[in-house]
């Protein structure tokens, strides 16, 4: 009997329509993607979600701006988002809204068993708030100028709030938390990540967290007091739940995902994290839900002043601008390779440019049509792999692709992606080095030594090739009719007999040098 296929859940955050995504989204969005084809192909049963997070006061003020209703603002907005995941060739099984009448259910049905459970109780909140980060922060956390409070890192003002609320019973979970921080390896990732919110929130006691509004009306408003609606952040973290019909009739997907699903990763910036790693894991515990096997937080791109780039400083790349000039791909492959996971990037187009003609023309794509073309130089058919031939810079290269996979998934699967990439492109440089030794431009009078050589190469190659296509779905499918294979299969990485019966083809050009 086959063994059960393993399920893989993997979400973005969603993202704020009160403006256009940049290219920070798109990292973010692109990270989840990559990880998403990774254990494809590792034949696990992916779902991968993302979204847009459409209530809050901060919509409501854009909308107004427009002179549009809310709904007809964020409707156009998420429609904006779904073309640039469309234009980004990045695809999705499921895109949660936060105004959809089944997500509402959902998180009223939440909220109406935290109010049974006393978890969630009535009370006045008075404090700060962030409109622009729909944030509620202490006098502590915030910055104090001319008497008046400003958000730590966006810098906006704050506004002092005084209501009627619902509060979480955050308190109550703290020991908990502390505790499952420390009990599960992984689970917060990178590990640093605990020790600034301890600091920063849970040595000073967790306070109850309001979850309710009453200022504005553009939220899911509660069943039996209609005037309080939910805290967006409390609406927005359940997306992840929603999307998977948790609590609906029909909640196959979140039994199967979920619940009795093996992998569970959320990847968010690290602006975020509080929400994520604090108020999520405890509003799941008050629930007696099971916890997502990963909350992966990772750096901020930040611009050429080192400012993060955000929507509210308006100090933005645009992606579209990126993908029409470079291409989804070469733009998609440097966002995962060129930030060190869990480190903050400043991007810059220049270093694009230099990464892109080193690594992909210069190096991986280079090698595919070096090699294509002395195999057709020297053979009509194809050239096979022969044991008994090969020598002693053929077994070190073999022993590196082996090497390159074993690390290569290794770093896959501790999440860094950055340095797994930067592992197939090492092996494409010591193929090329290779033909550099083996000169097999001066073998053509000894083809046995040359088919060594050739079948080397394209071995090496079908292994880079299984690497990159995690980022580069398209050009994958270029190589594979080149090699004359029709798919990626990791299994087949060190099967050095896979192309005793392939004849190659020649292509056009993986990848064109930008001047
Ligand atoms: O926070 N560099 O939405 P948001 C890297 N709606 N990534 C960046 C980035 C940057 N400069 N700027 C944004 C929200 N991001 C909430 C989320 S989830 C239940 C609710 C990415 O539109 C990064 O992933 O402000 C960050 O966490 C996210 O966009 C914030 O998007
Ligand atoms: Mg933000």
């Amino acid at each position: 009997m086959n063994k059960k296929q393993k399920t893989f859940f993997i979400t973005t955050p969603i993202y704020y329509p009160s403006g256009n995504l940049h290219i920070g989204h798109l990292y973010t969005t692109t990270l989840a993607w990559v990880f998403a084809n990774y254990k494809k192909n590792l034949n696990y049963d992916v779902k991968f979600l993302t979204g847009a997070d459409e209530h809050g006061l901060k919509i409501q003020q854009k909308a107004q701006e427009m002179n549009l209703s809310p709904q007809e603002y964020v409707d156009i907005q998420s429609a904006k988002f779904k073309e640039l995941w469309k234009l980004a060739k990045i695809n999705y099984d499921y895109f949660s809204r936060t105004t959809n009448a089944n997500h509402a259910k959902v998180v009223l049905n939440v909220f109406q068993q935290l109010l049974k459970k006393e978890i969630i109780y009535k009370g006045i909140y008075k404090g700060l708030y962030s409109v622009s980060a729909e944030e509620f922060l202490t006098p502590t956390q915030a910055k104090f100028k001319d008497g008046k409070y400003f958000h730590p890192v966006s810098e906006d003002q704050l506004i002092e709030v005084e209501e009627e609320s619902y509060f979480l019973k955050m308190s109550k979970f703290q020991d908990w938390l502390l505790s499952s921080w420390k009990e599960k390896e992984n689970w917060i990732y990178p590990q640093q990540i605990i020790k600034e919110l301890e600091n920063n929130f849970l040595e000073k006691g967790l306070e109850d967290l309001s979850v309710t509004r009453v200022s504005f009306t553009w939220g899911i408003p509660l069943a039996n007091d209609k005037k309080h609606v939910i805290y967006v952040w409390l609406d927005a973290l359940f997306n992840y739940l929603s999307a998977l019909n948790f609590s609906l009739d029909d909640d196959q997907d979140y039994l199967k995902y979920w619940k009795n699903g093996d992998e569970i990763v959320h990847i968010v910036g690290k602006e975020i994290t509080r929400f994520h790693c604090i108020y999520w894991p405890i509003m799941l515990k008050s629930l007696d839900l099971k916890q997502p096997t990963t909350i992966l937080s990772h750096g901020l791109i930040r611009d050429a002043n080192g400012r993060k780039m955000s929507k509210s400083l308006n100090n933005v790349v645009d992606p579209i601008y990126l993908i029409n000039k470079y291409g989804a791909e070469p733009v998609k492959y440097y966002l995962s390779t060129q930030i060190i996971m869990g480190q903050d990037a400043n991007f810059d187009e220049e270093h694009f440019i230099n990464v892109y003609n080193s690594n992909l023309a210069n190096n991986y794509g280079n090698l595919l049509s070096r090699t294509i073309a002395m195999i057709k130089q020297s053979f009509t058919g194809s050239v096979k792999y022969c044991e008994n031939k090969i020598e002693k810079y053929e077994k070190e290269i073999f022993n590196s692709i082996l090497q390159t996979k074993e690390i290569y998934l290794d770093e896959m699967n501790n999440f860094k992606i950055d340095k797994a990439f930067k592992e197939a492109i090492n092996l494409s440089k010591k193929l090329n080095n290779y033909i550099d030794l083996t000169l097999p431009w001066t073998l053509k009078d000894n083809l046995e030594r040359l088919e060594v050589v050739l079948n080397t190469l394209l071995n090496g190659l079908y292994a880079i090739t299984c690497f990159m296509s995690c980022v580069f779905k398209e050009k994958t499918q270029e190589v594979l009719k080149q090699l004359n294979l029709t798919t990626i299969n990791f299994d087949d990485i060190g099967n050095w007999n896979l192309f005793n019966d392939k004849i190659v083809e020649k292509g056009s050009l993986l990848f064109e040098r930008i001047k």
